[in-house]
């Protein structure tokens, strides 16, 4: 990818520039908790968006998509947002640099990536956490990288249109190679941990199935959990988040809150909880209740928050059955991949048969992703 890049780079814009790269995302549990204040267990892998980025002294921007194959020139001020989907990424990443107080100038760029697009391994945040990067440097922004994280959130609420937490930002910025990240998505506090279980592998089914749907349910979901957030102030004004609460205030405004939006804010809790056991297994070396605790983190997004789908179910129930360790749906939802958790010995046999029995229910084959956790964002 890295020559490529170069090569495009000069034929589009003569001579040489800095590379510089990001990643995408897997997520050990605490999913949709990000935007609740609760904790979550990312990393970065070995997939990501490599980008050749050299400032041009003028007021625009001109960006070559690989992937795209489409060379889009655009200018920095709020009014020059570009149509196209992607161009809206680097757009709103300079916007949010600009509004921050950053001095971002017109650059030449090509790139490209490899995050599986669709597969809930968030390409978009590799893409945001690339330029942010990127452009603090070269620009001399001055931002940490918790700002360019920031950065890259705001870019997906008011570029994208996705009101999405703060992990697949952080993840990709702060990734580590081997490590897994503990986040506190309140405070950004963090810590790593290293992730090597003894005789277990980590493996990504993809079930390759995309919902247009997905952003607009995300954000409905979204709604749903500062509804009861917001019903449950009203009793405990301490509750900043839905994470603050205890069970049985959300079971006090059972009445005052839609029977949809208590499901929501039920799995909630219970994944806040969920997040915390996994960290107190890992540290007894407990894979069997981390992976445990996985199937419960999948029967809940299926059955209470209602973000799954068949494909998804299908892959989870299976391994169920066939006794792997842990598997989940991962990520947003409706689509994209599991993450298992498997024994070495059942590895083999597991993916055969969910390739197999996948294919016959659904008409083609999952892909398979061994996870490599890796480093985020960085100079190349
Ligand atoms: C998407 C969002 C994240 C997070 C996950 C679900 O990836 O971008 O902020 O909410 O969904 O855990």
């Amino acid at each position: 990818m890295k020559n490529l890049i170069q090569e495009r780079f000069a034929e589009q814009f003569g001579g040489t520039a800095a590379q510089y790269a990001s990643a995408g995302r897997v997520n050990l549990i605490g999913e949709h908790v990000d935007f609740c204040g609760g904790f979550v267990f990312p990393g970065a892998i070995d997939c990501g968006v490599i980008a050749q980025v050299r400032p041009n002294g003028t007021d625009q921007v001109n960006a070559y998509s690989l992937h795209y194959d489409q060379l889009l020139s655009f200018g920095l001020e709020e009014e020059d947002l570009p149509h196209a989907h992607w161009a809206r990424y680097l757009f709103g990443v300079c916007r949010e640099m600009i509004k921050r107080g950053a001095r971002i100038g017109g650059f030449d760029t090509v790139f490209d990536g490899n995050v599986p697009a669709g597969a809930g391994l968030s390409s978009s945040a590799a893409l945001e956490s690339t330029f942010a990067f990127a452009l603090n440097d070269l620009f001399g922004c001055g931002f940490t990288k918790f700002d360019l994280a920031l950065i890259g959130q705001a870019t997906e609420h008011n570029y994208v249109g996705v009101k999405c937490g703060i992990m697949d930002q952080f993840a990709s910025m702060f990734g580590r190679k081997d490590s897994l990240i503990l986040l506190n998505c309140r405070t950004l506090e963090h810590k790593y941990y290293p992730f090597h279980p003894q005789g277990y592998r980590l493996v990504l089914l993809d079930t390759c199935v995309k919902h247009e749907l997905a952003s607009s349910a995300y954000n409905r979901r979204r709604a749903s959990v500062e509804a009861a957030a917001e019903a449950i102030r009203k009793r405990h004004p301490e509750v900043e988040f839905l994470a603050d609460a205890k069970r049985v205030w959300l079971e006090e405004v059972k009445d005052e809150i839609s029977a949809e939006d208590f499901l929501r804010a039920q799995y909630i809790l219970g994944e806040v909880q969920r997040v915390l056991d996994v960290c107190n297994a890992l540290t007894r070396d407990d894979y069997g209740m981390v992976g445990e605790l996985m199937y419960q983190t999948h029967f809940g997004l299926s059955r209470m928050y209602e973000v799954s789908c068949p494909e998804l179910d299908f892959l989870a129930t299976l391994a169920r059955r066939m006794e792997v360790t842990g598997a989940r749906m991962m990520g947003g939802g409706y689509g994209g991949c599991t993450i298992n958790l498997v024994q070495e010995e059942l590895y083999a046999p597991f993916v055969e048969r969910a390739k197999k029995e996948f294919a016959t229910a659904f008409g083609h084959e999952p892909k398979v992703y061994d996870v490599v956790i890796s480093d985020g964002a960085r100079k190349l």
